[in-house]
């Protein structure tokens, strides 16, 4: 069936301009690092990047690496754009990595301005784009020299390739130097896209400062701990096809019960406030407005639905922010 996007589609989203750049992204942007690769269904991950957009999600995130098998969750976009958001493509921001093993030999990994030139390249054909709009390096390289890895990115936005520059897994001091080479060379980093959520906080010693000092915005992933702050895990059973299942990124092994303990007292506050724990953990991490944007994952578009209830709730209250802070201390 033709998609046409939905009127209302800017109705509820709100959008934060990202650091002091010009650019505005919406407060959930949706990831595609899971979820759209070959084992997964095109009419399910069709379906959740189509009600994504119609929700105002503008901002989709991919890396070459993405799938699996990698390069296919750049594929599986680029068919979706074909077919059916093209013609919304001013309306997008598209943003994809490289950084990480992507094929053999000694230029498919790390930051040399050899890989990363080859990589975006490949991930445009990919896609079927001729620029994105926001490319990174998705880690830090300990032996290319920075100036190089910089360097690349730079000359990749004045070639038009990408619009905006971005790093990522960068600690704060990593963070600095990157950002300063880049200023230098006239393309000031847009932006940070770090890990963070209530389990995970190391932003808060230093990058968040930093980034506000530099004027560059945070987009913070895996912000439900990859499911583990949702309903999902709370009975203690690994349900069939969850991530924790599949093995890989998410360790069964993790779910301790020290965290189930933890988790179920933070859906207990999220209970008693009438919304749902993955909502709560979303609506937490907008509570600081240095944080640009949620970059969320979601494999069906029931779960997009849910997580953007978070748009529709009151903020949290001071003494819900606090009843959360008692339960994160827990050892
Ligand atoms: N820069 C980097 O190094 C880096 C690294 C990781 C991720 N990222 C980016 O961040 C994005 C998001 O990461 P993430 O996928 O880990 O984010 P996440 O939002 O923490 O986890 C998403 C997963 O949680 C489960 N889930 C989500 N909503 C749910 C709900 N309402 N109820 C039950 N389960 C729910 C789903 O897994 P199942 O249904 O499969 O269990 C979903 O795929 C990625 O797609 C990527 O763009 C970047």
């Amino acid at each position: 069936m033709i998609y046409t996007a939905g009127e209302n589609r800017y109705g509820v989203m709100k959008y934060r301009r990202c650091g002091e750049s010009g650019l505005k992204l919406p407060e959930i942007s949706l990831g595609l690092w899971h979820n759209f690769g070959d084992r997964d269904v095109y009419e399910t991950y069709r379906g959740t990047a189509l009600s994504a957009f119609d929700a105002g999600i503008t901002h989709f995130d991919l890396a070459n690496n993405y799938g699996p098998p990698p390069g296919s969750a750049e594929l599986a976009f680029g068919r979706i754009l074909k077919n059916d958001l093209l013609p919304y493509r001013d309306e997008m921001i598209i943003s994809t990595k490289a950084g990480y093993d992507m094929w053999p030999g000694p230029y498919g990994d790390w930051g040399s301005r050899k890989y990363l030139t080859a990589s975006l390249d490949a991930s445009l054909k990919r896609m079927g784009l001729e620029y994105v709009d926001i490319f990174y390096h998705h880690r830090p390289d300990p032996e290319t020299p920075l100036e190089e890895t910089m360097g690349a990115l730079a000359d990749i936005v004045r070639q038009g390739k990408a619009l905006y520059a971005g790093i990522s897994n960068y600690d704060a001091g990593q963070s600095a130097k990157a950002m300063a080479v880049l200023r230098s060379m006239g393309v000031p980093c847009l932006i940070h896209q770090a890990k963070y959520s209530m389990l995970n906080r190391w932003t808060e010693d230093g990058l968040l400062d930093l980034l506000e000092k530099e004027g560059a915005g945070c987009i913070c992933f895996s912000p439900l701990a990859q499911g583990l702050l949702t309903g999902k895990y709370l009975g203690g059973s690994i349900p069939e096809g969850s991530r924790a299942s599949r093995g890989g990124s998410l360790a069964a092994a993790s779910i301790t019960p020290e965290l189930l303990k933890k988790l179920n007292a933070l859906n207990d506050i999220a209970k008693a406030g009438g919304g749902t724990l993955s909502a709560m953990a979303i609506q937490w991490i907008l509570r600081d407005s240095r944080n640009t944007s949620v970059l969320i994952g979601a494999s069906s578009p029931a779960q997009l639905a849910e997580n953007l209830s978070a748009l529709a709730r009151p903020p949290l209250s001071a003494g819900e922010l606090d009843r959360i802070e008692t339960v994160l201390r827990m050892p």
